[in-house]
């Protein structure tokens, strides 16, 4: 038989009768305690704790076995370890595989706290990382040290959105290192536009936090893995505490029966509104992976399967302070976040300084202000004449 298309996986992953118990959805089983009738009873469940026997909350629930098998069914994985946040995730993904004096490289194109923790954290913990250009492609195999342990991609980037030539990286680390753990986060593509383990990614993480749960309202970390990389980052990530809590894997599993159809709209509404961006003189780029020009743009058309709704643009100018105020806070459908991923459409935006001191492999190529937009479910008309009243302002 064929395999199923993701809208219809969607709907139907970790929904097994273990889990709905006849309900159309997993039940809610809170717990700490999980109790054991026998002596056997408890010994079953230890020997078999790994393996989706209840045995006590942190190792999860009904709730959490239905979400998670889902999450390993969807992303093509071996098993999905859970956390409160994706920023957990990324930094627990990385702690279960570096060792004092190890060397990590990492996407200088990281979401910022990813590389504070790297830098920081890692470093007091003689852990060194080196970040690279994003657009390396197969040169990153001169940057992998005997020591290189992990190499971590977020591809589109964070606020910048170049798409990575992860096929190219993907072999050239293997051809210096076959041990090498590769991660990606692969938020953007909510795990399912970007099919990371099929590139021969050991593990693909998300912030949940966005497009799976989906509504703004709920915090979630995930890490699919590989059969290599599972059993470590399971047992590594639950001996430093990783878990989440029941309703929250409840609100993740039953995201996952719209996000196809959420999915698609952002797409269908990020890319009109970015044409339009495109279009007006007050732009000099637009930072959309679906739109030729754009960083890797010729990845994404290779790699991806669909675009959700986050990108950016560079103004020509770099608005003053008082200009950018004036800007953002006199929207009536874009509100300011640092989050994304919800139904909600948002804005941010960032001087070019502001984006160079976070770009720590080769800055930034340009002098305006930056604008991110999440284009959320609204309809893209109101979005239009939203961002057309902001350049009257900037142009007044
Ligand atoms: C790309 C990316 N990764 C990870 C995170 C962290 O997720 P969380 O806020 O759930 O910790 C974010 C949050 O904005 C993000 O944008």
């Amino acid at each position: 038989m064929k395999s199923e298309h993701i809208e219809t996986a969607l709907i139907g992953a970790g929904r097994t009768k273990r889990y709905t118990q006849g309900a159309v959805n997993p039940v809610t089983q809170r717990a700490s305690s999980l109790v054991f009738d026998s002596v056997a009873a408890k010994k079953h469940a230890t020997a078999n704790r790994a393996k989706g026997e209840l045995f006590y909350g942190r190792r999860g629930t009904l709730t959490h076995f239905a979400f998670q098998e889902a999450m390993t069914e969807l992303e093509g994985g071996a098993g999905c370890a859970l956390y409160p946040c994706g920023a957990a995730a990324v930094s627990n993904a990385i702690l279960s595989f570096v060792s004092a004096g190890d060397h990590v490289l990492v996407t200088g194109s990281a979401y910022e706290p990813t590389q504070d923790f790297c830098t920081h954290i890692l470093g007091r913990m003689n852990v060194s990382t080196t970040y690279f250009d994003p657009l390396i492609g197969a040169a990153i195999g001169d940057l992998v040290q005997p020591n290189t342990r992990v190499v971590f991609l977020e591809s589109p980037g964070s606020i910048t959105m170049e798409v990575q030539d992860i096929p190219a990286i993907v072999q050239a680390v293997r051809a210096v290192n076959p041990e090498v753990v590769i991660m990606i986060d692969n938020t953007w593509a909510a795990g399912v536009l970007f099919k990371a383990l099929d590139f021969g990614i050991d593990i693909s993480i998300q912030a949940g936090t966005k497009y799976i749960i989906g509504h703004s309202d709920y915090m979630l970390g995930t890490a699919v893995a590989n059969a290599r990389c599972w059993d470590q980052l399971r047992e590594y990530s639950y001996l430093m505490g990783q878990m989440v809590d029941a309703d929250t894997a409840y609100m993740a599993s039953r995201g996952l029966r719209t996000l196809g159809v959420r999915l698609k709209q952002h797409q269908q509404s990020s890319i009109a509104v970015a044409q339009w961006l495109a279009a007006r003189p007050e732009v000099a780029r637009v930072n959309h992976p679906a739109l030729p020009g754009s960083k890797g743009h010729e990845f994404y058309q290779r790699d991806f399967s669909g675009c959700s709704g986050l990108f950016s643009f560079v103004l020509k100018q770099r608005l003053s302070d008082q200009q950018l105020a004036d800007y953002l806070d006199n929207f009536r459908h874009f509100t300011m976040a640092y989050s994304w991923g919800g139904f909600e459409s948002l804005i941010l935006a960032n001087q070019p300084e502001e984006l160079a001191a976070i770009r720590p492999a080769g800055g930034i190529d340009f002098s305006g202000t930056l604008v991110r937009l999440h284009i959320g479910l609204e309809n893209t008309e109101d979005l239009i004449d939203d961002l057309a009243a902001g350049f009257e302002r900037i142009n007044r």
